[in-house]
């Protein structure tokens, strides 16, 4: 344990927070070049690069995913709440004086078509997702965090950018990773991209609850949630065939080891289980080649080690449809980057790899 809270997280202010930080998915040596940030500790503290603000998350989440021009229109109406009050006024301001009706009612039903009314379909499908947003990753509740380095408090600068380990929410991976994730699905589903979405490495299930939600919240019952994991934490490291996982310690950390059983629950509980969730329960390399996934829209891999990575990419990546996402939550993580790069080095996959929020990468196939 003393060495594993040898390394702090480089993205962390080095110097300024020099609280050591386990070797955990949220806290090892890190990779330098990915757009690390400085993590505000304290609420009122003046960061010049910090997330202070949902905007500026919001902000960041949306230039993070390059968005076609349907998604930015679609951007435009998923502000949190507030702001989605005064943004879509200001669509609908565009709409009146385009002459378009601004309380034109739809053909088919009986919703208001006004943007701003409470009962369109866009305005509550974005509420229900915020609403979820909040809820998975404890901002809603002020969730304590629990992992070992930390204080035991609720920190929201923290919690966005998902560096901490709340006590009862179903996701560590923090409002900015959790954002962006929704966004790309929403993506998928407005660009008609082909394929269920997985995400490999599922602690408490938050990412995949997300996943099904936006699935849910556009009436899609035809895509399927894969939710891989061991359900028994990681596994030791295999330094004979995985180097770069040599002196890991991920395994050693029991938080980490959820059943499926409560993971189930955790679908149940936010109304979301039902068969077209698939549970993939055991070790990455005995289940990923043999999942019965034909064509995915979302890969997105969780599984913090070399070996938790590389073993997803070469059963998966080539599932992966033209136009599909694929999301690297420890990119920053020196042994999961080796392994992104090592496998893209093999297939000469050139992609950009695009920062999310100093944690988390991704690219579009
Ligand atoms: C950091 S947690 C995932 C966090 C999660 N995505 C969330 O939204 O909070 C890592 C997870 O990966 C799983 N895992 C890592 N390597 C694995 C492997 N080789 N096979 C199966 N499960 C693995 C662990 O059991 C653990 O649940």
């Amino acid at each position: 344990m003393v060495e594993a809270f040898a390394v702090q997280v480089r993205g962390a202010g080095q110097g300024a927070h020099p609280t050591p930080r386990p070797a955990h998915g949220r806290g090892r040596a890190t990779v330098d070049d990915v757009g690390a940030r400085h993590v505000p500790r304290h609420p009122g503290e003046n960061v010049e690069r910090g997330l202070q603000r949902d905007d500026d998350r919001v902000a960041l989440a949306l230039r993070s995913l390059s968005l076609s021009r349907t998604t930015s229109r679609l951007a435009e109406l998923l502000l949190p709440p507030d702001d989605a009050a005064c943004n879509l006024r200001s669509v609908e301001q565009r709409q009146t004086a385009a002459g378009t009706s601004a309380h034109s009612r739809s053909r088919e039903g009986s919703h208001c078509m006004s943007h701003d009314c409470i009962d369109h379909p866009t305005v509550l499908r974005s509420r229900y997702l915020n609403l979820l947003e909040s809820a998975l990753t404890g901002s809603l509740i002020r969730d304590p965090s629990m992992d070992p380095w930390g204080e035991k408090k609720y920190d929201p600068h923290m919690r966005t950018l998902g560096r901490d380990w709340p006590s009862f929410a179903q996701t560590m991976i923090g409002n900015t990773r959790l954002r962006s994730l929704r966004h790309m699905c929403e993506t998928v589903l407005i660009d008609n991209i082909p394929g269920d979405m997985i995400e490999t490495g599922v602690w408490r299930g938050g990412g995949c609850i997300m996943m099904k939600g936006v699935l849910a919240a556009y009436g899609d019952e035809r895509r399927k949630i894969f939710v891989a994991d061991s359900f028994c934490g990681l596994p030791k490291p295999d330094a004979e065939s995985y180097m770069a996982d040599a002196g890991d310690t991920h395994h050693t950390f029991k938080q980490l080891a959820i059943s499926c059983d409560e993971v189930k629950q955790n679908f149940r509980n936010y109304g979301l289980l039902d068969e077209n969730v698939v549970f993939l329960e055991g070790w990455f390399k005995d289940t990923l080649p043999v999942a019965p996934i034909k064509k995915l829209a979302i890969l997105r891999l969780d599984g913090d080690m070399y070996e938790s990575t590389i073993q997803a990419l070469d059963a998966l990546y080539h599932k992966v449809s033209a136009g599909g996402f694929v999301i690297v939550d420890d990119y920053q993580l020196k042994p999961c980057a080796q392994a992104v790069h090592d496998f893209r080095d093999t297939h000469a996959i050139t992609s950009p790899i695009l920062p999310i929020d100093g944690m988390g990468s991704w690219w579009r196939v």
